[in-house]
Formats: C-alpha cells, structure tokens, sequence
C-alpha cells in the first residue's frame, strides 16, 4: 500500500518563473537553519535547477550559509572539474559565490571508483544526521529534475538500484554517457521532509503526465512523500 502523500503541481509560465518559485521554497528552508539545528539540503543535477542556483545567489543577502549542509542526489562519475559533474555545475553556478564553509559542501567523490564513491557518500550522509541527532535521514529539502524517460537524480527506469532498501547511495548505471553513477536511493528521497520537482520543457510532458497519472514504472513517480512539481507551461502541456 503506498503511503497517501500531497502532491501539488505549480504551472510557471517558463524556464525563469520555475527558477524564481525554487527559490522561494528554498530559502525558506535555508533561513531555519541554526547551530542547534543545521539543515541538510540535497542539490539536484542536470541543468534545469542552475538557474535557481543562479536566481537564489541574487536573492540571498543576508543568509547565514554557516549551518546550511548541501549534498547532491546524485553525481556522474567523473572528476569534479569535468564538465560532465553536478558539482562543477553546482560550483559554477552558487558555490563559488556563496559563503558556504568547504566542511559543508558534500559533494559525491565522482573521481572515485563507484561503488567506492558510493559508499563513502553513504557514511558522509551518515555523519550528518548522526550529528543532527537523526535516526534517519531526513533531508529538510531535496531538490529533484526529471529526465524525459521518467527518471530523477540518477534512477533510471528498470534500474536494479530501485529496489535498494538498505542503502542510502548506490552506483548505477545510465544508459546514456557519463554511464557510471552514484545516486541517493528512493528510501532516502522518500524520507525527506521535502522534495521539490524542477521539470521544464516540451518534451518532459508525457512522462510528466505519467507520473502525475501515478505511472510507477517510472522512478520519479516513486518519490513517496510530499513533493511540490514546479514545471513551466511547456511541460505542463498548457504551452
Ligand atoms: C543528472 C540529474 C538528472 C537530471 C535529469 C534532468 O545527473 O543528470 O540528476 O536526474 O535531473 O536528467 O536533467 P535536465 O535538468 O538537464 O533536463
């Protein structure tokens, strides 16, 4: 029986009005964290998100970043100045200007062999939370994309790491290049306290449509929480 979950979808007009409405859930994320309490927030890869990377380092002056924890949902196994990695993006587009301190940025070893990478990810994810005082991980927010075959962070549909339960990261496989990936598992996704979709662009809808149909063929139909799809009209079908 699949847990009920609240699932609202909100239709930007573009690309630009989802990065904006990103950024609004996530600060208001990031403005709760304090010493006591730091908050764990999962980046997303893929190039949809860099816009709200780009969008929330203009609009968060003032924000302390000293308890603000990032991590990826997932990394290509490549080196982290490849121009291939979620890091490099992610560095580009927010790391590089906002303060936040190197301990808190942890970022998946894509230069590591995978399974290695995978597992230090795991421990590192671990820590956290252990520190936090968490028996399990609980993202206070994760931020996901979507591919056009349905797949988020890097699930991808048939995978065998679908059915991984007692890991919080596995390696996986893509079927297109980089092959070789790491990736947070659907328990940790599903744990979150949110997740937030960033689907934009035509050919996204028909598995954007399937995954609100609840097609669970489809791995980001399989994020068992409450999540918030931010997609732009043209992926909504109302373009
Ligand atoms: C990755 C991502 C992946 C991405 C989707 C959408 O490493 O590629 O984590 O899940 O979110 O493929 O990618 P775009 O935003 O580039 O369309």
């Amino acid at each position: 029986m699949t847990p009920a979950r609240r699932l609202e979808v909100r239709v930007a007009d573009d690309a630009q009005a989802v990065a904006e409405e990103a950024v609004g859930e996530i600060l208001a994320v990031l403005v709760r964290a304090t010493a006591e309490r730091p908050v764990g927030v999962v980046l997303s890869g893929g190039r949809t998100p860099l816009r709200a990377y780009e969008h929330l380092l203009g609009h968060a002056a003032g924000l302390s970043w000293d308890h603000v924890h990032l991590f990826w949902g997932d990394e290509r196994c490549v080196p982290p100045d490849h121009p291939d990695s979620n890091y490099r993006h992610a560095r580009s587009a927010l790391l590089d200007a906002a303060p936040v301190p190197p301990a808190n940025v942890h970022r998946i070893r894509g230069e590591d062999p995978p399974d290695a990478a995978a597992a230090a990810y795991e421990t590192e994810v671990r820590a956290f939370f252990a520190a936090r005082g968490d028996p399990t991980p609980s993202f206070d927010l994760i931020l996901l994309g979507m591919g056009a075959d349905g797949h988020t962070a890097s699930l991808f549909p048939g995978g065998p790491e679908l059915d991984v339960t007692d890991r919080f990261a596995v390696a996986s496989r893509a079927p297109v290049e980089p092959h070789d990936r790491v990736t947070l598992t659907l328990p940790v996704l599903s744990a979150a306290r949110h997740v937030v979709f960033l689907v934009t662009g035509a050919e996204k809808r028909d598995a954007l449509d399937r995954v609100l149909a609840g097609d669970r063929s489809l791995p980001a139909a399989r994020v068992d929480t409450d999540v918030l799809w931010l997609v732009d009209r043209a992926a909504s079908g109302r373009g």
